[in-house]
């Protein structure tokens, strides 16, 4: 039986790559590329013109994909911050232009937002919760969800915030952390910035899982644990065999940032779980899972899959 086609945007992002390692054996997996290209056992990859919409149509329609994941992004906030207009772009002009194909063509859509769209004021914020973005990435994200809705009907929005093994030219939170403790340096982290973070294969396998039930809309797939940032790196550190005491407890409070960020990113699963009937998985869970990929070569696969200049 021939695989189905998933085809996903920012082909050489932290997400991408491990969205593909989760899904490599029952689909066939195209990672669309922009300046970085990408080399995984496996999967195919091609560059794609998001900025211009009549090629990237014609490329998508090349492809004909069965389903399309929105993973391109402009992910440092800092430099949202600085370049307003780059931000809006990426975030949110390049993903309409995504979802206008996706609608033309009548393939799904599953545009990846975030978990930063709120003041931070409260916790384990709802699909239903008015979003109140405190810098540009966020504004530019929520402005990035208004258009890839209003552009297709069948487009599954997914806020979230994940980790898992990067590439050379990206680490994640927990390489970071890992890394760090690796070294022998002491690392500091916030414990009053709380977040539900999910490791990025769950959350890859979650948003198949709800766009193959025909979910539309807005859907959190997070951990199903709050936890500090202090936190997560102690119980990283204690799973990985490392140095928690190199761990320094510390504050965002009172810390001079380009960007205002929210203390509280923690997102509540509560809908998603009830829609699939079954937890989404405890962080610990994912923590064994991160060590179990490394076991496995997932870390120095990814160290080595995306080109860097
Ligand atoms: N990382 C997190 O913890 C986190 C948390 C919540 C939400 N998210 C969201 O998850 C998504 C993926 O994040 P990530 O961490 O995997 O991102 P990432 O590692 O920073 O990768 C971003 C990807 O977007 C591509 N891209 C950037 N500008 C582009 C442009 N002008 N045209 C086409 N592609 C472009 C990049 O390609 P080139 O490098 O080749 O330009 C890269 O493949 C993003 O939408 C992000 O907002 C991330």
């Amino acid at each position: 039986m021939t695989k189905r086609r998933v085809l996903l945007t920012g082909g050489s992002g932290l997400l991408a790559i491990n969205w593909a390692c989760a899904l490599r054996e029952g689909w066939d997996v195209v990672l669309g590329t922009h300046l970085h290209s990408v080399d995984l056992k496996g999967v195919a990859s091609c560059r794609l013109d998001l900025d211009d919409p009549a090629r990237l149509e014609s490329q998508i329609e090349q492809l004909a994909p069965d389903l399309i994941v929105n993973a391109a992004g402009l992910t440092n906030v800092d430099r949202c911050e600085a370049d307003p207009a780059l931000a809006n772009l990426v975030n949110a002009e390049l993903a309409r232009n995504v979802a206008i194909v996706a609608a033309r063509i009548g393939t799904g859509l599953i545009h990846i937002s975030t978990d930063h769209l709120f003041a931070g004021d409260q916790a384990l914020g709802s699909e239903e919760d008015v979003p109140c973005p405190l810098n540009q990435y966020a504004r530019s994200k929520l402005l990035g969800e208004a258009l890839v809705q209003e552009a297709g009907s069948r487009v599954l929005v997914v806020r979230t915030n994940f980790f898992g093994w990067g590439h050379a030219g990206r680490q994640s939170f927990s390489d970071w952390i890992i890394y760090s403790l690796r070294a022998g340096k002491t690392i500091p982290l916030f414990d009053d910035v709380h977040f539900t973070p999910i490791l990025a294969d769950v959350l890859a396998l979650t948003a198949h899982d709800l766009a193959a039930r025909g979910a539309a809309g807005i859907f959190n797939i997070a951990g199903d644990q709050r936890v500090s940032k202090y936190e997560f790196g102690c119980r990283l550190a204690k799973r990985f065999g490392l140095p928690e005491d190199l761990i320094r407890r510390s504050q965002m409070d009172g810390v001079q940032l380009r960007a205002p960020r929210p203390n509280d990113m923690s997102l509540t699963t509560a809908k998603t779980r009830r829609y699939l009937g079954t937890s989404l998985g405890s962080l610990d869970e994912y923590f064994e899972a991160l060590h179990i990929q490394e076991q496995q070569g997932r870390r120095l696969e990814l160290l080595a899959a995306v080109e860097n200049e």
